[in-house]
């Protein structure tokens, strides 16, 4: 166990010790100190999956969100710290203010952040005492925000994913249903497990009927790869009249993330198993057609952002997850289900129908998680080979992480 990694060369020396192309020694899933360093040099730094704007669409609505020391209040992301002794100021998940008032000793902000009044010190210049605020960009309905003083260019990641996103119109949309979960796992353990379908055939009986991905280039046979294309070509002709692009078309997941380029961020288009047209459990529509659709059949957008968020959006609903890191080893993961702004639950979805696909595959990935940080914070843990065919994005994942982590 390494007692801290004051000294960066400790850090130098276990990056170094890690074996191309396996899992990572041990202290990276389970020592404090790699934990702080994850959270200093990743989780600070860089743009982190908040929330959708649809969430505070209504002047005065809001969310705190928490990443490890820093509350934020998301109405234009303002540090939810006052400026008075520094008590946090909304203790709640979300609401809707007026203004936002320090339970302590009743200091006021206004909704951007000025400050309004503190009860009783009438001596004290307002200027300069407002909340801060951290860099916050919205990405057509999807809200990052970044901790860092100078943050990471984000006109490129929005000019390759805008387009895909656009159709679906999240920014519109309405937040159908939220569940936060505790995982009992390294962070970097949920991403490992969602950067393969190695796993998929035996652990997600419901995702597999659904998607083609769960195949890759060593086991997709002649057969599965005439269904694939088929279904494809057939997809994208149809998808053309929407004026929509089939992006991913080759077997296995897409490629994602890719450090050697510098993509933290990627979208695409996929076409679905024939006859689904939605991640459901049965593959048929669950709610009103989303966005711009125009049909049910296009297929689905899928979106991922490092260091905590991934997406699959079908015709009719939006599935976002957004992992933060809270606790070592214990990040809660929030799984967020929108749909049509004008849905009415009962009237037009149904939670039971709308969101088993979804909650049971992460849910059945969350006890994977779990069990993996079990076994590697064994004595008997040794680094395992990675299969270039199906883990190619874990492999990637590491190389993003290890080289996030020195940057
Ligand atoms: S700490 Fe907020 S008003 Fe005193
Ligand atoms: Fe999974």
């Amino acid at each position: 166990m390494m007692a801290n990694l004051n000294g960066k060369a400790v850090l130098d020396d276990l990056i170094a010790s890690r074996c191309e192309g396996h899992s990572m020694p041990q202290e990276f899933y389970t020592d404090a100190a790699v934990y702080a360093a994850d959270v200093e040099r990743i989780f600070n730094r860089q743009w982190v999956f908040v929330g959708h704007s649809c969430q505070v669409e209504e002047a005065g609505e809001f969310f705190t969100v928490t990443i490890e020391n820093d509350s934020l209040i998301v109405i234009r992301a303002l540090h939810n710290v006052c400026r008075h002794r520094g008590t946090l100021i909304s203790r709640k998940d979300c609401g809707k203010a007026r203004r936002l008032v320090c339970p302590y000793h009743q200091w006021t902000y206004e909704r951007d952040g000025k400050l309004a009044s503190c009860l009783g010190m009438h001596e004290i210049n307002h200027d300069g005492l407002g909340l801060l605020a951290a860099h916050v960009e919205d990405l057509e309905g999807m809200l990052f925000v970044c901790l860092a003083e100078t943050p990471p260019d984000f006109a490129a990641t929005r000019a390759m994913m805008a387009p895909v996103l656009a159709p679906q119109r999240m920014g519109e949309a309405k937040v159908a249903k939220i569940v936060d979960y505790d995982v009992t796992s390294n962070w970097k353990l949920v991403w490992e497990n969602n950067r393969e379908c190695y796993h998929c055939n035996v652990n997600h009986p419901q995702y597999i009927k659904a998607n083609f991905d769960h195949y890759n280039s060593d086991d997709t046979t002649a057969v599965i790869k005439e269904r694939i294309d088929a279904a494809t070509e057939r997809h994208e002709v149809q998808c053309a009249k929407n004026e929509l692009e089939i992006t991913h078309k080759e077997t296995g997941m897409a490629t994602f993330p890719d450090p050697d380029r510098g993509l933290w961020y990627a979208a695409n288009r996929t076409t679905l198993v024939e006859g689904y047209v939605s991640e459901s459990m049965d593959g048929q529509q669950v709610a009103p057609l989303m966005g711009d659709y125009q049909d049910a059949d296009v297929g689905t957008m899928r979106c991922r952002t490092m260091p905590n968020m991934w997406n699959h959006s079908s015709c009719d609903h939006v599935v976002s997850t957004r992992l933060l890191p809270l606790v070592a080893n214990r990040p809660q993961v929030r799984v967020m289900w929108l749909v049509h702004p004008e849905g009415e639950e009962g009237r037009d979805y149904e939670l039971e129908k709308l969101m088993p696909f979804w909650q049971l595959t992460s849910e059945q990935d969350w006890e994977l998680c779990e069990f993996a940080q079990i076994g590697i914070s064994s004595s008997a843990y040794r680094p395992g080979p990675y299969s270039t065919h199906k883990e190619y994005n874990v492999d990637a994942f590491v190389r993003w992480y290890l080289k996030a982590l020195v940057q």
